[in-house]
């Protein structure tokens, strides 16, 4: 078994599910948080087969994007598919299943340092200059306002609720991006945790400073 045939088999097939996604999870999503992972697992000395492929496949059956996919389990299907033995399937899944952002006040620590190394990686980019970039893509995608003032961010306590939240975008900044910081799992992960953080509080700074004439 050639392992870095099925990595590079896995990003051919993850590429063209994700050309033409126009909500912040395009392709070019994927392979930074692929490099980010790789990079942050060399650190940890996380299992780098692993830790790549989960990092491919993290948003192949994401819930946020999954009613567009029908609910089925893809990532298996092409592990199957592809002859990864099942040992690994089942790894794989696993961190995959534990990486995803629930709600301010959901626990989502995950239980191997495979699964923490691929959870960095995915919330680094979802914070900083891409972050920003990313965040008003899905909101737009998912037809929500840029900003009301009017409309208090909340502090999410269970999946379900937090699912369901259909807010402007910005308060997206105080539910969940801001608070990725101080949850970030490897001490790498924290090292860039902390510039992307101070660059989004100095976006918003500037945001309401504009907005309020001030
Ligand atoms: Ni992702």
């Amino acid at each position: 078994m050639d392992k870095s045939v099925y990595v590079q088999e896995t990003a051919m097939y993850v590429r063209l599910q994700f050309e033409q996604d126009a909500s912040g999870h395009d392709w070019w999503h994927i392979h930074r948080v692929w490099q980010l992972a790789v990079k942050i697992a060399k650190h940890e000395h996380a299992d780098l087969f692993l830790v790549e492929m989960a990092a491919l496949m993290h948003d192949l059956d994401d819930w946020k994007l999954s009613e567009q996919q029908g609910g089925e389990n893809r990532s298996q299907k092409w592990m199957e598919k592809l002859g990864v033995p099942g040992s690994f399937i089942d790894k794989i899944e696993q961190i995959i299943s534990e990486i995803s952002f629930k709600g301010a006040g959901v626990d989502t620590t995950p239980t191997s340092i495979e699964a923490k190394v691929v959870q960095d990686a995915d919330r680094l980019d979802a914070m900083g200059a891409i972050g920003i970039a990313r965040t008003f893509a899905y909101g737009g995608n998912r037809k929500r306002q840029i900003y009301d003032p009017e409309i208090k961010p909340e502090m999410h306590i269970d999946f379900e609720s937090y699912k369901k939240t259909n807010a402007p975008t910005i308060n997206h900044f105080y539910e969940k991006l801001l608070l990725l910081k101080d949850r970030m799992n490897t001490a790498y992960g924290k090292k860039l945790a902390e510039e992307r953080h101070r660059f989004m509080k100095l976006y918003l700074d500037q945001f309401f400073k504009e907005w309020n004439l001030n």
